[in-house]
């Protein structure tokens, strides 16, 4: 079952991972239903709608294995806009020619509009866009039309507005693009003559009766997490079928936040008295972790015995027998299969699709209500449901929770100088190019400060063996002499974890800085003098949707701030501020 009940009027081709769900959700922002699809997608299956967008993608046309679309699109009749690597594959299907830049354009241009057309419609001759591309189209396919250019690309725009095929080099869906909204709405209204069919508000009631459809006479069970979108689809079934056909079950890891569980059972407590039940996991989870530091062991130990747990409960008889099903919040992107997902998305499916749940999902017995739904439009469901800012304005927190951000050793190692500063012999995971590295990270003696991040990004790629640049904040103990020492993930370590990231939420939370970044990962590393083993590392970042993400730098009083408040925390050495972007760094250190 879907949550959408309307067909899309536009099908967005995914051409390579994140630049797709954002043009959808822009083309939903706009009032029009979006779906998408993978790029192969045939030209039969997207027969009825009413246009088509094909993304961007970091590939290049001329690679053997980059992503096409079936040629038949393009005579379907229904109008196509291809987006920066889609306007490039457009020309190259249709007959015109794509080549290799000198030099890629990237960030800011100026659009200047060649000839009058329906795309560019009301806008001023010369605006500015967001490129950011290396091939280029240097030749039209016959038939098309220039429509616009900048400085450094002769084809920005071109169009053949008798077949309403339409290319656009720069991104439209950027903010940095002026005129983009307005752009995508002409693609939408003028050219493709949708209507608007997308407004979440006053919808809630279709959602109610779509759950009850997909329930029948069956109660559903949840495994909340206290994140936001099962939450959502927790008191969405609650509101379609009732308190009494409802339950939920929380795992308590031993792996959450501090106050986690009291802040799950507070909230379901208000929603539903008795509807939620705690699973005291934590010994099980512990144990099972003993002794292990390396990063994908951990990730394998704590995603297994989540499905044992998740099994034993299915399993338990009680909720099969007869007429239950399982409830999701699985949100849209978490459903899609295509070429470009990146890991973050592999491991949400990982939760939602394990093997007891797969085997219900084939048997009809799973409900997942917002499974067409971005997380934006999640939250305004919650809205609408009347549940709390402070649970729907929550950052994403990852499954295997604390354990990911608490970093282990196996031998105690010193520092080591290097020209630039000095090597942690830590490591931390990354993304450079398109597998995970496992690298050292660089420490600047500098306090972090604006300019610095771009400095980090050149470092990474100067300096082999290094995925991450932090600065130094402040510490009780000069860098020479801190080492990094034997460590695992000890009940102790945990604590200290669990307060640390406690004093960072609450100062963040008071002064606001938690709603200017996406997230806000704080790290435990094993690196300190014997009286105190640990560091702190800050790791804000901002994101559309954690595929990637760009280092948040703060203000220097904020930063003392929360410095000396980590400081005063036991077992805590220095407090370090991470400046990676992803890539070459992932958000988590793991
Ligand atoms: P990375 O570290 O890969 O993280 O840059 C990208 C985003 O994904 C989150 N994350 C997870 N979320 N289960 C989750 O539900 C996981 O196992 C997991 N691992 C990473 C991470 O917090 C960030 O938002």
């Amino acid at each position: 079952m879907t949550g959408a009940s309307t067909r899309p009027q536009i099908t967005v081709l995914d051409a390579g991972g994140q630049y797709c769900h954002l043009i959808a959700r822009k083309v939903r922002e706009s009032g029009v239903y979006a779906d998408v699809r993978p790029a192969p997608t045939p030209a039969s299956a997207l027969a009825g709608r009413r246009g088509l967008i094909i993304s961007g993608g970091p590939s290049s046309v001329y690679e053997a294995g980059s992503p096409s679309v079936d040629p038949g699109i393009f005579a379907l009749g229904i109008p196509v806009l291809g987006i920066c690597y889609g306007h490039q594959l457009m020309a190259h299907l249709l007959g015109g020619a794509v080549q290799r830049g000198e030099k890629g354009e990237y960030g800011l241009a100026i659009l200047e509009h060649r000839e009058p057309n329906p795309l560019l419609a009301g806008l001023p001759d010369r605006h500015q866009v967001w490129m950011s591309h290396r091939d280029t189209v240097t030749a039209l396919p016959p038939g098309f039309r220039l429509l616009a250019r900048t400085g450094d690309c002769p084809v920005a725009a071109m169009g053949d507005p008798a077949r309403r095929l339409y290319g656009v080099q720069f991104h439209p869906e950027v903010a940095h693009t002026v005129h983009g909204r307005r752009i995508l709405e002409n693609f939408l209204f003028a050219v493709c003559a949708c209507h608007r069919d997308w407004d979440l508000r006053g919808r809630l009631s279709e959602l109610e009766a779509l759950v009850r459809r997909a329930a029948g006479d069956r109660n559903v069970f949840f495994f909340v997490s206290g994140g936001v979108d099962s939450a959502v689809a927790f008191t969405l079934c609650l509101r379609s079928l009732g308190p009494q056909r409802v339950r939920g079950f929380y795992v308590d890891t031993g792996l959450m936040r501090e106050g986690e569980t009291e802040f799950v059972r507070e909230l379901f407590e208000r929603l539903a008295p008795g509807s939620v039940r705690i699973v005291e996991a934590a010994p099980r989870f512990l144990a099972a972790l003993a002794g292990v530091s390396d990063p994908e062991r951990k990730r394998r130990i704590i995603g297994d015995e989540f499905i044992r747990i998740q099994q034993e409960i299915l399993e338990s008889g009680h909720f099969l027998e007869g007429d239950w099903m399982l409830g999701q919040g699985t949100i849209y992107p978490d459903t899609i299969e295509s070429g470009g997902t990146g890991q973050a998305a592999v491991i949400k499916t990982h939760h939602n699709r394990a093997p007891g749940v797969q085997r219900l999902l084939e048997a009809g017995c799973v409900v997942e209500p917002l499974s067409s739904f971005y997380k934006d439009e999640v939250r305004e469901i919650g809205r609408e449901l009347g549940l709390p800012a402070e649970l729907l304005e929550r950052h994403p927190f990852p499954g295997p929770g604390l354990a990911i951000r608490c970093l282990c050793a196996e031998a105690e190692i010193p520092m080591e100088r290097a020209p630039e500063g000095w090597l942690a012999p830590l490591r931390s995971v990354g993304v450079q190019g398109d597998s995970r590295s496992y690298r050292a990270v660089l420490v600047l003696e500098e306090r972090p400060a604006h300019g610095l991040e771009l400095r980090a990004a050149e470092l990474v790629n100067r300096m082999a063996g290094i995925n991450r640049v932090v600065a130094r904040v402040a510490g009780h103990a000069a860098l020479e002499s801190v080492r990094v020492r034997p460590a695992s993930l000890t009940p102790e370590r945990l604590a200290r974890l669990r307060r640390a990231d406690a004093l960072v939420r609450e100062i963040s939370h008071r002064c606001g800085f938690d709603r200017q970044v996406w997230q806000f990962p704080v790290v435990l590393v094993p690196l300190g003098e014997a009286a105190r083993p640990d560091s702190v590392v800050l790791r804000p970042v901002d994101s559309v949707d954690g595929m990637t993400a760009r280092a948040v730098l703060m203000e220097p009083a904020l930063l003392d701030e929360m410095a000396t408040a980590l400081l005063a925390v036991e077992g805590i050495s220095a407090v370090f501020y991470d400046l990676t972007h992803k890539p070459p760094a992932t958000i988590e250190w793991e």
